[in-house]
Formats: structure tokens, sequence, C-alpha cells
């Protein structure tokens, strides 16, 4: 059967994509945030995912405002990396694997959720670059180490799922996967966040003590965020704040007891706090599994 063996959450800004290019690891403004990402690295190492599942919010290059699904789920063969406008260096593409994402399309559509189904897919900043920055070790080693199932979220136009909803969906998602019959071992990815807002009179609003209880959560008992509605995130953390949906989402995907292998913040990258936290999950007993 397949194996979700944790989680990784990370913020996602385009900038990286540049600083990557540019080899700027080690510049004075971009090494703690590149840091963050080094244990979730060695734990990656270790653990030797085969598949990652990404949770992200598509910024306009599959779906724009005039269509926007709720949940999407790509079930491609192959992502091909694309830039949606900010002039970052466009990747070489990411392996899908069909069967699983075909598998998790029909055990949440089971479960009563409706997601659209994705066989082409293109995939931005959101999945490209924590993809790059957790697997090629700040894009200095090339390859793709793994499979990956894109699982977009709305997280940009209201209506908006709650965070409640996209934990739920998680939940679906995380119980399809460990109903694959495949012994497959997989990482799920939550990419965004945490508090910022680009736009408005409240254009770089950051909230530092919010983004903390959001840590704290989603390594502790996550139920206080299912209680958070969509208005009152964007009050805490942002227009795009929204995007803690998609680490929640992730969260809910992850089923087991957790151990918090790491968590960095720093602020600002760009206009985000930007965050990186990893969470792997406990093995569990056999009969506890069943
Ligand atoms: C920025 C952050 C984002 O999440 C994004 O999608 C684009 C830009 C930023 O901070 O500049
Ligand atoms: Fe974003």
């Amino acid at each position: 059967m397949a194996r979700i063996l944790g989680g990784l959450a990370a913020s996602h800004v385009p900038s990286i994509g540049g600083a990557i290019a540019r080899g700027l690891q080690q510049d004075p403004y971009w090494k703690p945030f590149f840091d963050g990402f080094i244990p979730g690295q060695q734990w990656l190492r270790d653990v030797k995912p085969d598949v990652a599942v990404v949770f992200s919010n598509d910024h306009g290059l599959n779906f724009f405002l005039d269509k926007m699904p709720t949940f999407a789920i790509g079930a491609a063969p192959i992502y091909p990396s694309a830039d949606e406008g900010w002039g970052i260096p466009v990747n070489d593409p990411w392996p899908g694997i069909t069967p699983l994402s075909w598998h998790i399309a029909n055990e949440v559509v089971a479960a009563e959720f409706d997601p659209v189904i994705c066989q082409e897919m293109l995939i931005d900043h959101a999945v490209c670059l924590p993809l790059a920055c957790f697997f090629e070790e700040n894009g200095t080693k090339k390859g793709r180490p793994v499979k990956i199932v894109p699982v977009g979220i709305n997280t940009v136009q209201l209506p908006v799922p709650s965070l409640k909803r996209c934990f739920e969906f998680g939940r679906a998602v995380g119980r399809a996967i460990e109903s694959y019959p495949e012994d497959l071992k997989v990482v799920l990815i939550g990419t965004g966040g945490l508090s910022h807002q680009l736009e408005g009179e409240r254009a770089g609003h950051l909230n530092k003590e919010f983004d903390k209880f959001c840590m704290d959560h989603m390594a502790g008992d996550p139920s206080p965020l299912t209680k958070i509605s969509a208005i009152e995130l964007i009050e805490k953390a942002g227009t795009a704040g929204l995007e803690f949906m998609n680490w929640m989402t992730m969260r809910g995907a992850l089923l087991g007891d957790l151990r918090e292998i790491s968590r960095t913040y720093h602020i600002p990258i760009s206009n985000t706090a930007a965050a990186v936290q990893v969470l792997e999950q406990l093995p569990r007993m056999a009969q506890a599994a069943e």
C-alpha cells in the first residue's frame, strides 16, 4: 500500500526563481530563507519518497477569474513548468503518475467532493519553486527524483472554501493515497503563505503572531485552525494569506501522529512572511492503519 511519510510546507514567491537562477543562496537577503530548506532536504534524502502530492493555488496560468474551480486534481503524464508573467526562468517539466491521480480523483468524488480533473496542467512558481528548493538543493542539482500529483485550491477569488472544507478535502486525499495498492512512498507539500497582501490599502500587511499560531497548530492540534472563516483569514493574514488554505489541505491529508522536524520563519521575502515547515508522519501500528 502507498504510505504517507510526512508533509512539507513552504512559501512560494516568484523572485525565489530569479535568486536560484542567479545563485544568490548565500546572499545575506536570501540566505535565511534558503537555509530554511536544509533540514527538509536532509529528511527527503533519508526517506527517499517516490511521489510528491503538491497542494497549491494556480496564479492565472490554468484558470483565470472567469473560470475558477474550487478544487482541481492534476491527472497528466507530464506537467510543463511555465511563467505566468514574472519573467522567472522556466524549468524542466515534472513527471506525473496518472494511475495515482485517477485513484485520488475517484476516491475523493466517492467521498462527495467535486474537483475538476485536469489531464493537462501547467505548473507555475507555486509548484515549481518549492519543489526546486526541497528536491534540488536550492536548484543547484537538476533531476526529477519524484513524480508529482498537483492539487489546486482556489485561494484567489471569493467564494473560496473554508479552512474546515480544505482540511476535510485533505483528509479525503490522504485516505485515497493510503488506499492506493502500490507500495509507494508519498510526501505531501503545501505551498504559499504565510501572511501577505500584494494589493490595495493593506498591501504589505504581515502578521507574525498569527503566522506563529498557524505553524503551532500545523504541528499540533489543527482544530482551532478549522474554526477560522475565510473572511477572518483575510483579515488576519491578508488577501494572499488565503494561501494558508494550501497548508491546511496538506495538513488534513496527514492522517497519523506527527513529529515536527523543522520550521523557519523569515520576514520578508518580497512582500511575504516566508516560512518553511517539515512534519514527519509517524508510522502507525499495523492494526491502527486497517
Ligand atoms: C508574492 C507572493 C506570492 O504568493 C505570489 O504568488 C506572488 C508574489 C510576493 O511576495 O511578491
Ligand atoms: Fe502566491
